[in-house]
């Protein structure tokens, strides 16, 4: 079994160094020789039916389900089409209107998913061409989608997703940039700009990793609450509802994601000393915003630890207990580097608490019942 796990003590440890080879082979083949565009041969319409997109509907369900969120930002940043994130449980009953300009997107590591499956299979009924982003070839997602990227994160033992979340994000950059070539919304000049910050991403995560100690120290302090609150605002807001899943799920730690600027409409309510708010601030054009909201929660005793971006730590230390910093990229690149800490927290925090990392109580890997 050691040697399955290839020294790591989990495979979700395991899983979660393995995210740059990931990236790497997810990207492998899909972009030009010069840079300058996205190959994606497996996408099967025409610049014709391209064009014909008016709406675009992601739907998953977990973790999935989070990427599609990011999706949904990268998408409409990248190709202006207005996009609608759902989890696939409630898409299916709440009559979605599904016309036949409507691209709906499913996302699953498994491809096995019920819910998912059963979103794919009403999508497809009310004429909407279906594309499936997926770990598993020759899944039932895959095999019934009429287009399918297959994100190369390799087997996913770990009931928790890692990287399998981060290689659909990297298949959503490079759907949002081929969406962005045939409609002409990016030139190649900005697709090559992207493109070339893709390419540093490995390397950035690997930065990432070596901090693996820091965070575990954050993390065993974190292990002693019961809840706590992540913050965040526009695709941060995304990944810390990520960041509050996997810490659920495996440490047992109650927590809530919240956009940051919503916290004074209830939730502030709950702030009391000592509680630990995790705050991510990776979109530098809100920062000062999300600083804002943190001095709110810090005025009412919390405990802040931020995640920033590199060359905002000066800025930030100063009104934040812990701080944490990620390597700079693109602002819509920044999930696939700033979900990196956060999953690292959460192994960290189930393993302080002596949890069954890899089989968390409850939960099964793959959810092939509605
Ligand atoms: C992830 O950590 C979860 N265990 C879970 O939310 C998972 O992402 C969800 O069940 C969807 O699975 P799928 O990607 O295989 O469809």
């Amino acid at each position: 079994v050691t040697a399955e796990k290839a020294g790591f003590d989990h495979f979700m440890l395991k899983e979660i160094y393995e995210q740059p080879k990931a990236y790497r082979d997810t990207m492998m083949g899909r972009i030009s020789d010069d840079g300058r565009s996205v190959v994606l041969n497996e996408i099967g319409m025409t610049a014709e039916q391209i064009r014909g997109i008016r709406k675009i509907q992601i739907v998953a369900c977990g973790t999935a389900m989070h990427a599609g969120l990011v999706g949904k930002t990268v998408i409409e940043s990248l190709a202006r089409i207005p996009v609608e994130t759902d989890v696939a449980s409630e898409y299916r009953y709440r009559s979605p209107i599904i016309t036949p300009d409507t691209l709906v997107i499913v996302v699953s590591q498994s491809g096995e998913t019920a819910d998912t499956l059963a979103a794919l299979r009403e999508a497809k009924r009310n004429g909407a061409r279906v594309m499936a982003i997926t770990n598993v070839v020759g899944s039932s997602v895959a095999r019934e989608a009429d287009d399918v990227i297959i994100t190369q994160a390799g087997p996913e033992i770990a009931v928790a997703s890692t990287k399998a979340y981060t290689s659909q994000l990297i298949a959503f950059y490079l759907f949002g940039l081929f969406l962005a070539d045939t409609l002409g919304t990016r030139d190649a000049d900005a697709i090559a700009e992207v493109v070339a910050a893709m390419h540093e991403l490995p390397e950035k995560v690997e930065r990432i990793l070596t901090e693996a100690p820091v965070l575990k120290s954050l993390a065993e302090s974190l292990a002693k609450h019961n809840n706590l609150f992540f913050i965040g605002r526009g695709v941060d807001f995304a990944v810390v509802q990520e960041g509050s899943l996997k810490l659920k799920e495996i440490s047992y730690i109650h927590s809530e994601a919240y956009a940051a600027g919503e916290l004074k409409h209830g939730t502030l309510a709950l702030i009391e000393e000592g509680i630990p708010v995790i705050s991510l601030i990776s979109q530098e054009d809100l920062y000062e915003k999300t600083l804002s909201n943190i001095k709110e929660v810090k005025a009412r005793g919390a405990h802040v630890l931020a995640v920033v971006n590199e060359g905002l730590e000066e800025e930030v230390g100063k009104s934040v207990d812990e701080l944490f910093a990620i390597p700079k990229t693109l602002p819509l690149l920044a999930p696939a580097l700033s979900v990196v800490p956060l999953q690292l927290l959460a192994y960290y925090a189930s393993l302080a608490r002596g949890n069954d990392v890899d089989k968390p109580r409850n939960l099964a890997k793959s959810v092939t019942v509605e």
